[in-house]
């Protein structure tokens, strides 16, 4: 009888194990509801018809349409002069798979909640994120989602050539400081427009534990245009939390700055991340934790990760994106 117990408390510790198992190893496609926002995706809204008017934006004597700026095979090149040339790659990508990299990060790699700043990013760490994107190391917790999957399969289909004179063009751009962090209630009134959030009317919305990461101008967003400035709304007492997490002084080896470097603008390999999109450093954050981001320098960022809950996440995405970066 004894035995027999035994072996049924060895069974329920085994079962128990797997489960936790399959917990750490595939979570993919199990998107946390606290952490919605970050995943926007609404195909059946555009903002407007595709316009092909070309139109000027303020301090760019270039003129660009919005027909232009969707079309995934082109950047639009509002500050020609503020830049190196565009490798083709980042320009005009390579048809059929391969879309300008330029197009979604932006000529200057300022890009927006949808996809990733890579202004400043070290080269041989672009290099090795694209190798991790190709070889499925680095997935997104929402595989389904387009932006991330057009990702993906651009780092498929771009050669090492592309891909080094990617990593060298963006890495050597200065980051811009294009995003501002408030602490509020509420947030303006939104609708979500494919994979972001815009105002609607005048009106407002409770924010509850969401970040609201909204362009200032929706136009001069869908343009393309690398300058364009954007808003996220953060609960009121995120930042406060934010910096306590990002120094962690319970636990100094796990202060954000012991590998991020002081300003948080990135060591040697390691990225900077002040100042980037909080959307996008939350699906990081979430990935690393859920372990679907498993790229040769994750082991380093999932002890951080694990021991976040999703409102800990909004605390630090809050707080790192309301830095200088
Ligand atoms: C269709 C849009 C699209 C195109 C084209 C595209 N990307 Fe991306 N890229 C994304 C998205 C979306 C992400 C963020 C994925 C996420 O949130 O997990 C991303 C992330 C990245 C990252 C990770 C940044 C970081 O800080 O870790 C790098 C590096 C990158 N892209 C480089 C490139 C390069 C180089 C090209 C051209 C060869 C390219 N991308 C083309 C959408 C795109
Ligand atoms: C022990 C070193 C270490 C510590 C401590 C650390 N990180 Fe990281 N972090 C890394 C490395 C290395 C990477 C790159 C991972 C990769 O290559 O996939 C990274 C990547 C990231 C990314 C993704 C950046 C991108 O461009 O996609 C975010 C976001 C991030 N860390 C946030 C944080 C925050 C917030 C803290 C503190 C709470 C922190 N990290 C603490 C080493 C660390």
């Amino acid at each position: 009888m004894r035995d027999l117990r035994h072996v049924i408390v060895g069974l329920l510790a085994l079962v128990a194990s797997c489960d936790q198992l399959l917990a750490q190893t595939n979570t993919a496609n199990d998107l946390p509801a606290g952490l919605s926002w970050a995943y926007l995706w609404n195909d059946s809204v555009h903002s407007q018809p595709p316009d092909p008017q070309p139109v000027q934006i303020p301090g760019s004597t270039m003129q660009y349409s919005v027909q232009q700026a969707r079309n995934m095979f082109f950047a639009a090149n509002w500050f020609p002069d503020a830049h190196p040339l565009m490798p083709a790659v980042v320009e005009s990508g390579r048809k059929p798979d391969l879309r300008a990299c330029g197009g979604c990060h932006r000529a200057e790699g300022t890009a927006g909640a949808d996809s990733a700043s890579l202004a400043g990013l070290p080269a041989v760490y672009i290099v090795q994120q694209l190798a991790d994107f190709k070889s499925g190391a680095r997935q997104s917790a929402l595989q389904s989602r387009p932006p991330e999957n057009l990702m993906t399969l651009a780092a498929q289909v771009a050669t090492d050539e592309e891909i080094q004179a990617a990593a060298k063009y963006f890495s050597e751009l200065k980051p811009k400081p294009v995003m501002r962090v408030v602490e509020s209630d509420t947030a303006p009134a939104t609708t979500i427009i494919r994979y972001f959030y815009a105002r609607q009317g005048e009106g407002k919305e409770p924010l509850g534990r969401r970040i609201v990461e909204l362009p200032d101008d929706v136009e001069r967003y869908e343009l393309h245009d690398p300058r364009a400035t954007f808003t996220a709304y953060v609960p009121v007492g995120s930042l406060k939390k934010g910096l306590a997490i990002v120094q962690s002084k319970a636990n100094p080896a796990m202060a954000c700055a012991v590998c991020h470097g002081a300003d948080l603008h990135g060591v040697g390999l390691v990225p900077g991340i002040a100042g980037r999109s909080p959307s996008y450093l939350a699906r990081q954050l979430y990935a690393f934790k859920i372990g679907v981001r498993n790229g040769a320098g994750a082991a380093l960022m999932k002890p951080v990760a694990e021991r976040f809950s999703e409102d800990d996440i909004v605390a630090v995405v809050a707080y790192v994106a309301s830095l200088t970066p």
